[in-house]
């Protein structure tokens, strides 16, 4: 991602539906400190172009701080347009390629049991994601937190 790639993801972060006002506005934070200091150790971000050179989608991840080998993604969204096609599972592939070369042993994803976040949890299994563990009500009565994770062997 450069800096003439901010608009193109503040857009896919603010159509994509599912983001809340404070989701939107943390998932941008990081894109600042990313811009600001891409050398900087604790957020990457990625984006996937079309065959114009326009973003279509976004990933952002880092390693978790105090673990050895442990990642986090942070946040990963397709603009709506560009859904189905295989970009998410491009940056995907990416993001895992990044960590393996890392010597990472674990990518580490938090989501949501909202309904609205269904499509984004067949997404990770889909892609080989299981479900680790959930903390019921943690977003919100009703909204629990699933962690869903990949292991790599090293
Ligand atoms: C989740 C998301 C990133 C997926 O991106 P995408 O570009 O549409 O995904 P892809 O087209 O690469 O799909 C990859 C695989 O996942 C599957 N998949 C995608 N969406 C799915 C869904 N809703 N239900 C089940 N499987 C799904 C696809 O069928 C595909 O499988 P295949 O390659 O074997 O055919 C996208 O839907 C999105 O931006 N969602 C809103 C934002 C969000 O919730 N982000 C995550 C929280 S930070």
């Amino acid at each position: 991602m450069v800096s003439a790639d901010r608009p193109a993801v503040a857009a896919i972060v603010r159509e994509v539906g599912n983001f809340s006002g404070p989701e939107k506005d943390c998932a941008l934070e990081l894109v600042d400190i990313y811009l600001r200091d891409a050398a900087q150790r604790d957020y990457r971000i990625i984006v996937a172009t079309n065959a114009a050179g326009a973003v279509q989608g976004y990933a952002c991840w880092g390693p978790t701080p105090m673990t050895l080998g442990a990642y986090d993604l942070y946040w990963i969204a397709t603009h709506p347009r560009a859904q189905g096609n295989g970009v998410g599972r491009e940056l995907m592939a990416h993001v895992e390629s990044k960590v393996l070369e890392e010597n990472g042993r674990l990518l580490i994803i938090e989501t949501s049991s909202k309904e609205s976040y269904g499509g984004t949890v067949g997404f990770y299994r889909r892609l080989g994601y299981e479900e680790a563990s959930k903390i019921r009500d943690f977003y919100d009565v009703g909204d629990d937190k699933l962690v869903y994770i990949k292991r790599f062997s090293r």
